[in-house]
């Protein structure tokens, strides 16, 4: 235990440093003057939201990931459709399936009452990422702050840049890389789904399909058994099951072992062992080692946080997150 202990601190002393010295133009320290109390704020109004129902906390890290994927972490994802405007809410991956939208509300409120226009929303999401991942059991990083948000959004760059779940390996590959992220990001990023849920549309193909990536051969048969009854050949589109059937609300590395296992949800999560070496020596190496995977899964997101940050004077801090200013 107290291996394991020394073992934790080095890795948060690592991420620590490794977070201080970062080239994106983003700094960790951004509102320690402009609005001290900012962290907190969102991290007590995350404990509150994942204390009322503990998906909470993968729903706000998948909204993370969605933001950042389409024209960066410019809180796009967050964009209310209106007459005149089309955002990203209605693209297929984010349709009937992002939530957590009023949690953000909720934070922005707080932090326009402290601080008016201060805190972005694109921080505001990276930083309640990194508070759910904490409170389900993850490591802690250091968030680099300073993300402006975007006065555009991309419904045709959410359609493409976002994966499905049906996505071949070399697509998943590919759409990763173009954001900067290799193999190794892909595979522990990945390990986001060791919490949260997933519709039964989002699967099905999964267990009744029979393309080569389908192949319901590279499913454990009692899983099978079990995802089928929640989820028909047809019908029932919106039933939920969890992304990882051991430890649904913990953030571990069990979901990697689920993929060992032939239990992972979705084609895009079973391929990454079954159909590509690279990708399955990741999930060996992770799977083996959860401080290891806990790490690098910091480390990874620091990067995805990274992707295409709107600094200086691009783009504005908006007064709430739904609309541009
Ligand atoms: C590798 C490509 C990925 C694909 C194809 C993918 C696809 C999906 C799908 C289809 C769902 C279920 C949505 C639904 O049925 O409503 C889901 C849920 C989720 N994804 Fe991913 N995802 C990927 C990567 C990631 C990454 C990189 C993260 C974060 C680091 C992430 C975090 C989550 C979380 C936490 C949930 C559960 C959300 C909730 O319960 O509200 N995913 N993903």
């Amino acid at each position: 235990m107290a291996g394991m202990v020394s073992k934790l601190v080095v890795v948060l002393v690592i991420l620590a440093v490794h977070g201080a010295c970062d080239t994106s133009g983003l700094d960790p320290n951004f509102y320690v003057n402009k609005c001290p109390t900012a962290l907190e704020i969102v991290r007590s109004a995350v404990k509150k939201a994942v204390a009322e129902e503990a998906r909470m906390a993968a729903s706000l890290l998948r909204l993370h990931f969605h933001d950042c994927f389409v024209q960066g972490c410019d809180g796009s994802v967050l964009l209310d459709d209106n007459a005149t405007f089309t955002g990203e809410k209605t693209a297929v991956p984010n349709n009937n399936s992002l939530r957590g939208f009023d949690v953000v509300d909720n934070i922005k409120t707080e932090l326009e009452n402290a601080c008016p226009q201060t805190v972005s929303c694109a921080d505001i999401l990276a930083i309640a990422a990194r508070d759910s991942v904490v409170l389900s059991g993850g490591a802690w990083w250091s968030v680099a702050l300073g993300r402006r948000d975007s006065r555009s959004a991309s419904l045709s760059g959410a359609n493409q840049n976002l994966p499905a779940p049906n996505s071949t390996l070399q697509t998943l590959i590919t759409k990763f890389k173009l954001q900067g992220l290799n193999q190794v990001d892909l595979v522990v990023l990945s390990g986001g789904h060791t919490i949260g849920m997933s519709r039964c549309v989002s699967f099905r193909q999964r267990l009744y399909g029979l393309n080569g990536d389908a192949n319901p051969q590279n499913i454990d048969n009692n899983y099978l058994t079990n995802l089928k009854s929640g989820c028909p050949s047809s019908g029932g589109d919106s039933n939920l099951s969890p992304l990882d059937d051991v430890t649904p609300t913990k953030f571990d590395n069990d979901y990697l072992k689920n993929v060992q296992s032939l239990k992972g949800l979705l084609i895009s999560d079973q391929i990454l062992y079954t159909k590509g070496q690279s990708t399955k020596n990741i999930v060996d190496y992770y799977a083996g080692d959860e401080l290891l995977f806990m790490k690098q899964f910091a480390e990874s997101m620091v990067k995805m946080g990274n992707i295409k940050p709107r600094t200086g004077s691009h783009g504005e801090i908006r007064k709430n997150c739904r609309r541009m200013n």
